[in-house]
């Protein structure tokens, strides 16, 4: 199959991500269809790809014609078989649980054409495995959107350990053609390559949280001030949920190393269902969708660096573990999947390893975690000449 070929897209899915990608594919010009199990689930995801392509024409961004076209080329399905059958591309976004996936791809794959490629939106399942139960399974692969999906730029396209490089190369130009940069992923590993690198970041939080000394509101102000950031860590965890906060760090336990363990305050969080700004209380309290913060302190312990670093240290794990082909691609990634101001290998070519590496041995000694600990290309330096 050539990329001209593609003229069909079906999303299997319509919940948060679902509808967001068949609205950006509906977008480019392709036939988008979204599936769901009940009406009501297909009525909520048109609703707010409606919202969304008003929000686009209110702002100019989007002609009235063009807002016609885009639904037309959108249409739905209560049936996974019927909407695959003359599909070219699917892309699953169904819960993230194993029993179902491999449901809806054994599913898809015995009604798609045996040469559609069959993609998964997961986060954290193994692609592999879900792979399993597809006939031809070179051609199951990992299509990673980022939330909301028609706004944010990066797309990961991950192999799966079966997947052919065609394949992979294909689904790189339909991301391309339906205006996203895709970013090759070169192994289903865990987080794969932009939510592993703030992996560790994520257990730093949870170790000041349990260590109980350093105020977090004084950190989250700094690293607004100093960092230009729009939120700072601590509010970021309790924007995105506790919940999803814990089991995310809870994946990474199981996974890629037992000191990813979620510690006890938010285990207590979680217990108490201080969710963070969905439930109104959480690291902090939240009113009117914005979280009480004292910014009357900058932390003088906990600072832009000691996050970079970590990032920086994680990025070189990344490489040498060939998860990614290149730094080039680790810092495209964290750029459009992130919205990161610029990647960690661009931002590391700027400072002086030295200073990395006390940071992140001030870190390992303060918290006993090897997973800050400076990998030996920060400690002398040669991780600025990685490719
Ligand atoms: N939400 C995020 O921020 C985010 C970001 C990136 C990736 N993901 C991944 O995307 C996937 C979907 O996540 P979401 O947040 O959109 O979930 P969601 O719960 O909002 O939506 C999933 C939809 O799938 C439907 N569904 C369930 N079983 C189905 C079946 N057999 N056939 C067709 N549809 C079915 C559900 O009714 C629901 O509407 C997950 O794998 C998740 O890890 C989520």
């Amino acid at each position: 199959m050539k990329l001209d070929d593609i003229k069909k897209v079906a999303v299997i899915g319509s919940g948060a991500m679902g509808n967001g990608i068949a609205q950006v594919c509906a977008m480019a010009g392709l036939k988008a269809v979204m599936v769901d199990i009940k009406q009501e689930f297909i009525d909520k995801g048109m609703a707010t790809v409606n919202k969304s392509l008003d929000t686009l024409v209110s702002k100019g961004k989007l002609t009235a014609e063009k807002r016609a076209e885009v639904i037309g080329n959108l249409s739905t399905s209560l049936s996974n078989a019927e909407a695959v059958k003359d599909a070219q591309v699917i892309i699953e976004a169904v819960p993230e649980v194993m029993d179902l996936k491999k449901k809806v791809f054994t599913e898809i794959s015995n009604a798609a054409p045996a040469d559609a490629l069959l993609a998964s939106n997961t986060s954290t399942m193994s692609i592999s495995e879900i792979g399993t139960v597809v006939k031809n399974p070179e051609r199951i692969l990992g299509m990673h959107f980022f939330n909301p999906a028609p706004v944010m730029k990066g797309v990961e396209v991950i192999y799966a350990n079966k997947t052919t490089d065609a394949n992979v190369d294909l689904l790189c130009e339909m991301t391309k053609k339906i205006g996203k940069v895709p970013v090759k992923v070169l192994k289903d590993a865990p987080g794969f390559i932009v939510n592993r690198i703030g992996a560790p970041n994520q257990a730093l939080i949870s170790a000041i949280l349990d260590e109980g000394k350093v105020k977090v509101d004084s950190v989250d102000t700094l690293m607004k001030v100093a960092a230009g950031m729009p939120m700072g860590p601590f509010e970021l965890a309790d924007f995105v949920g506790i919940d999803v906060f814990y089991h995310t760090l809870k994946y990474y336990a199981e996974t890629l190393s037992p000191e990813y363990k979620p510690g006890k305050v938010l285990q207590n969080l979680l217990d108490s269902k201080k969710l963070g700004m969905k439930t109104g209380q959480g690291i902090y309290t939240w009113e009117g969708g914005k979280a009480k913060i004292d910014a009357s302190e900058q932390s003088q312990e906990f600072g832009p660096m000691d996050f970079l670093a970590i990032q920086i240290n994680e990025a070189v794990r990344v490489l040498k573990e060939k998860i990614a082909a290149s730094a080039a691609d680790i810092d495209l990634g964290m750029v459009h999947c992130m919205r990161a101001f610029a990647g960690p290998f661009a931002l590391g070519a700027g400072m002086e390893h030295t200073q990395l590496a006390d940071t992140l041995n001030k870190l390992h000694k303060r918290y006993g975690l090897n997973i800050f600990k400076p990998e030996p290309e920060i400690v002398d330096g040669s991780f600025k000449q990685m490719k």
